[in-house]
């Protein structure tokens, strides 16, 4: 039954973008002469000047990926301003608050082009300029998106920060960069709660030198300080500023902007995108993993603090001058009905979310999908980690009635946009599976060894060439960005997942192979989690793995051994979820802590993660062989103890 295959069907084929035929020649086109196939495919984008060198890139120390060298553009220019010919009355973003009372917003291209040189003016009147970083710290309402774009439009770099990040997690971020103007609102609002974000501001900045402005949106009314000389009220700076701003010419090569993420090691890291390569991937991965036309309407849940946000609620849609919706709210608020009440409300037709929320509202029970319509429905898509095929079958037979092709989407923050994927009027479906590789994606199948697997198989997935939305390096650390993805298999850029191809070519997607974990296709590092917990100073030492859970895909599980003469109790448990919550934020919130008086370690001191996992994972049964380790007697009382069964 895993192995069942969905075809794409005729009527959807017929009028898809692209058709199995098609997708076969142009893949193959895009292996044969990548520079060709590219040179082709940057039409789509508008160059003030045109490059002069397709694509210069070696995966081989010194790593350097640049595409489209001496090409200049603007990507707020290719999102906005070149739509106003046949597009300035067409709706670009529809804004669906928290809230069901509260109201609606449609903002057409030519208001987003007003209301984006009015921020980009206002930006500049701040002092930012060509190469500063901004840092954005939002809710999900149309000014993020603003925010951005104004960004792009002067040339400055965004670092947009997920508004569930706590002060700590903000600081880190806005130091990396030594940003100088920070831009958030007054609060958010996310299920029925305020999300204090101008409070949490306040904190980092305490710990934050760089920084000399605060421009602050006055969204909620919620209440807030300001700070004298520091911050500033958007509705008073944008006082008499001109609505008109020309877009700075820059360089395909120069930042659009740095997103942080989670590695196996460390703090996070700042990946870098540029300009050319990476709208040019994120407007074409758009228009055909969605088959998105002229009258779709898109929605894709990610909040823009994650690059999902950024690739595919902001710069895919618009540089395809399609009309992308904007929710500030969660799958459950007012209750689990709320996805399809909008997707009814604004006859979306493309819909985009996680196996996380699917599963979440899978367990809620089908009356709540079934009192909607959802006849717009079209395309549905998941992405941020493997999707079961249980929900894969929910999403397609009580969602989408058995009517819309699922695509299944795997990429990563680093990859800029789609990767693996199902091209929906073209590549037949498996639940499970990712399917097969984009245009100019070459993935290939690892040993741990490094051997390539041909043919069927299974092993860790590299991938063999450059493609243009690839990040080209880690902001202020290119020893650290060779090192992470370039080191391990030297030649291919290393994705830290497991893979399976099967006997049609299709990959599945098998989960990290690193010390990532995955928690409702949210990446965390399980150092940065394990080090967050050390900042409590009744922690001696804390392991953390990942385990599967059946909302979150993963859950975090903790062994955590307190310094002598501490005693544990529920009380501290709760304290340091505390300390957790307070050093990155809540979604690093272990879901299970277990005292551990010993944990399992090599005779060199270190920490067998492996033993741990299984632990965790409810299979002592698997643990292996133990006696290598430096005190064997710890692993019992770690078993007896465990708290998941
Ligand atoms: C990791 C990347 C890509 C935007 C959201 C997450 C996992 C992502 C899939 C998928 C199986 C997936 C991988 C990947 N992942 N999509 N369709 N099937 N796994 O971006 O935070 O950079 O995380 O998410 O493990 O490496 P990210």
């Amino acid at each position: 039954m895993h192995n069942q295959k969905f075809p794409p069907k005729a009527d959807f084929v017929q009028k898809a973008w692209i058709n199995e035929t098609q997708y076969k020649e142009l893949y193959a086109e895009s292996m044969k002469d990548p520079e060709h196939f590219w040179a082709g495919q940057a039409d789509r984008l508008t160059w003030m000047k045109k490059w002069t060198k397709v694509k210069d890139t070696s995966f081989h120390k010194p790593v350097s990926i640049k595409w489209f060298t001496g090409g200049k553009l603007n990507v707020s220019y290719n999102c906005i301003d070149r739509h106003l010919g046949h597009h300035a009355d067409k709706v670009a973003l529809i804004f669906e608050p928290d809230s069901p009372n509260h109201q609606t917003q449609k903002i057409t291209y030519r208001q987003l082009h007003t209301e984006v040189c009015k921020m980009a003016n206002v930006l500049k009147k701040l002092g930012a300029k060509k190469g500063d970083i901004v840092t954005i710290y939002m809710p999900m309402i149309p000014e993020a998106a603003y925010a951005m774009l104004a960004c792009a439009r002067i040339g400055a770099i965004h670092s947009v920060v997920f508004g569930g990040f706590s002060p700590d997690s903000i600081a880190d971020r806005v130091n990396d960069g030594k940003s100088k103007l920070v831009i958030t609102a007054d609060a958010g609002y996310r299920g029925g709660k305020v999300v204090p974000l101008k409070d949490n501001i306040d904190k980092a900045m305490a710990k934050t030198p760089s920084v000399e402005k605060v421009l602050v949106f006055n969204y909620s009314q919620e209440k807030h300080d300001m700070t004298a000389n520091r911050d500033v009220y958007y509705h008073e700076a944008v006082k008499g500023i001109s609505d008109q701003c020309e877009p700075e010419e820059m360089d395909s090569e120069d930042p659009l902007f740095i997103l942080y993420t989670s590695g196996s090691t460390g703090k996070p890291k700042g990946v870098l995108h540029t300009t050319g390569g990476y709208l040019l991937w994120a407007s074409i991965t758009h228009q055909y993993v969605f088959d998105c036309h002229e009258n779709d309407i898109y929605w894709c849940t990610a909040d823009v603090g994650w690059v999902t946000g950024h690739s595919y609620v902001v710069y895919g849609p618009l540089a395809n001058a399609a009309t992308s919706l904007i929710f500030e709210g969660t799958p459950t608020y007012p209750d689990a009905s709320r996805f399809w009440q909008v997707v009814d409300k604004h006859q979306v037709s493309l819909f985009y979310s996680s196996p996380t929320a699917i599963r979440s509202l899978m367990r809620e029970g089908n009356d709540f999908v079934k009192k909607s319509s959802r006849k717009s429905l079209r395309v549905l898509g998941t992405v941020g980690e493997p999707i079961n095929p249980e929900a894969w079958h929910w999403y397609n037979d009580v969602v989408g009635e058995g009517r819309c092709p699922i695509v299944d989407t795997w990429w990563q923050t680093e990859t800029g946009g789609h990767m693996i994927t199902p091209i929906p009027g073209a590549i037949a479906t498996k639940p499970g599976s990712a399917t097969l590789p984009f245009f100019g994606v070459k993935p290939i199948l690892l040993t741990n060894e490094g051997q390539e697997i041909t043919g069927a198989g299974e092993g860790v997935l590299a991938i063999a060439d450059s493609w243009p939305g690839q990040m080209r390096t880690v902001y202020g650390d290119h020893k650290r960005f060779e090192e992470t993805y370039f080191s391990t298999y030297a030649g291919y850029y290393f994705t830290g997942d497991g893979c399976r191809r099967d006997e049609d070519g299709y990959y599945w997607i098998t989960g990290r192979v690193d010390d990532v974990i995955n928690v409702s296709g949210h990446r965390l590092g399980t150092a940065e989690i394990e080090s967050a917990l050390v900042a409590n100073n009744k922690v001696a030492e804390a392991a953390v793995v990942g385990y599967p859970h059946d909302i979150k895909g993963q859950g975090i599980y903790a062994f955590v051994t307190l310094k002598t003469g501490v005693q544990s109790s529920d009380e501290l448990k709760k304290e340091l979820i505390q300390t957790v919550r307070q050093e990155i934020g809540p979604i690093a919130s272990p879901d299970l802590i277990q005292w551990a008086p010993g944990l399992p370690k090599t005779r060199s001191g270190k920490i067998m993660r492996r033993i741990l996992r299984k632990i965790a994972e409810n299979a002592p049964e698997q643990l292996g062989d133990t006696s290598t380790l430096s005190d064997p007697s710890v692993v019992q009382d770690l078993v007896d103890k465990r708290l998941n069964r």
